[in-house]
């Protein structure tokens, strides 16, 4: 009697944890502390207070299909239902993954159109489906032959990443490895609006700015359209009798200044003598070849723990998107500020630990995975801790 008591009990509990989860950005609710994990990451104005609440407002809002979800992508129906662990702009599981799919043509091609979808970008399958609209996970498998996988990283600290100048990480690069350390390190450049930028965010470093990510995520995960500004991000017309823009202006300048002026996750305790001394053995082995430490902005240090370079750290035998200015294999290296609450791990979410993680490096990170393995238990134990403080 006793246990069938207790484990409803705890049944109960998961369920309303659960639904605090899900719900807990209501119109009134106050603003976090400056600083914060998901609080603003400077003290506002009161007008500023209003934008950055409604612009969270608009991060966590549930579309409708009579406000446009769904069409042409519908992998979600907000930015919170990926974005929400542990609190509103964090990441999301497994289950909640992104496909990508593409044709290889034997692995010697690139990723060739397989959903002829006027509207949306043909390499997405959707994972939700509407009433009037196919399935779209519905693929031709005899020419499908690549499945990329893409995990929702949190979106803490983007306004910061924003700012660190394009010189700083440019000066980074060693493409043809002249120090000989078999890390190479390229920016992804790209071409938008008749202009060369640098991408900093998403896996493959494919959007040059958080403005430029929501309108993309707008259409490519909610169906949500945005007005036409001359940006190539983003869907502005989807043909589904909503008029467009399905997101109003307001809205969508107060997404952007939310996103924007979202705090970087602040660490734990930096200095715990463990963590510490694993941040010595993180760049002793040379982890901080790729993860930089920090970039200085005017006022300000940015430690993101990345240099926002393109590296291949899989195996040869990975098979995975091709993008132009970004080869099968190349990802961004991920900022690891935040990572203790970040999990799962890796562009697929494929490691749950972050010592898993470090498992994973092959190929440019081979070496430095070695110089790990070689770490003594307690030196790694260190850099673990340190790890689990960001
Ligand atoms: C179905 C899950 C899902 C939904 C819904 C979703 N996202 Fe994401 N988000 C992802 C995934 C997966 C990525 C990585 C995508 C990639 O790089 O290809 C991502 C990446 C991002 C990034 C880049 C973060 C970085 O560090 O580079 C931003 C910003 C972002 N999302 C904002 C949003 C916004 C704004 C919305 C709502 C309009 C949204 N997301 C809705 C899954 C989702
Ligand atoms: C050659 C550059 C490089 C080196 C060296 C390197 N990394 Fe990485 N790291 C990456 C890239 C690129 C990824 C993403 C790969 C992917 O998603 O497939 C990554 C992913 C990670 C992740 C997962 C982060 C997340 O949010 O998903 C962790 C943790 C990590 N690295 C820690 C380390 C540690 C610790 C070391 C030293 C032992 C190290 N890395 C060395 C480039 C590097």
């Amino acid at each position: 009697m006793r246990s069938t008591s207790l484990r409803r009990g705890v049944l109960l509990l998961c369920s309303s944890a659960l639904l605090l989860a899900f719900q807990f950005v209501g119109p009134t609710d106050p603003l976090p502390a400056t600083g914060s994990l998901g609080g603003p990451d400077r003290s506002l104005t009161w007008g500023e207070t209003q934008d950055w609440l409604r612009g969270r407002r608009v991060f966590d809002h549930d579309f409708s299909l009579s406000e446009g979800l769904g069409r042409p992508h519908y992998n979600g129906d907000s930015c919170r239902s990926c974005h929400f662990d542990p609190v509103v702009g964090g990441s999301g599981d497994v289950d909640l993954n992104v496909s990508r799919v593409a044709r290889s043509f034997g692995g010697t091609g690139f990723a060739t159109v397989l959903n002829a979808d006027p509207f949306g970008n043909p390499q997405i399958l959707s994972r939700l489906t509407r009433p009037d609209n196919a399935r779209r996970e519905e693929y031709d498998p005899a020419i499908t032959d690549i499945f990329e996988q893409r995990n929702a990283p949190p979106v803490f600290g983007l306004g910061l990443i924003e700012r660190i100048p394009a010189t700083a990480i440019l000066a980074q690069q060693d493409p043809n490895d002249l120090n000989g350390d078999g890390i190479r390190g390229v920016a992804r450049m790209l071409s938008v609006q008749s202009a060369t930028v640098l991408g900093r965010f998403g896996w493959k470093a494919q959007v040059p700015t958080v403005r430029d990510f929501l309108r993309d995520a707008m259409g490519e995960e909610n169906g949500i359209t945005v007005a036409v500004t001359g940006s190539p991000f983003g869907i502005s017309a989807d043909g589904d009798g909503i008029a467009d823009p399905e997101l109003s202006s307001d809205d969508f300048e107060a997404g952007a200044f939310f996103l924007e002026h979202l705090a970087a996750p602040p660490r734990a305790n930096p200095t715990h003598p463990q963590a510490a001394s694993g941040l010595l053995f993180f760049t002793q082995i040379g982890c901080a070849k790729c993860h930089t430490p920090s970039f200085n902005i005017d006022d300000a240090a940015v430690p993101l723990f990345s240099n926002l370079l393109l590296h291949n750290v899989g195996t040869e035998e990975f098979r995975g998107m091709q993008e132009n200015g970004a080869g099968n294999g190349f990802y961004r290296t991920p900022p690891l500020w935040g990572l203790r609450h970040s999990k799962p791990y890796m562009h697929d979410g494929s490691a749950e630990t972050p010592l898993m993680a470090i498992r994973a490096h092959e190929g440019e990170a081979a070496g430095v995975r070695v110089a790990f393995d070689a770490l003594s238990a307690t030196a790694q134990a260190a850099l673990l801790a340190f790890l689990d403080d960001l």
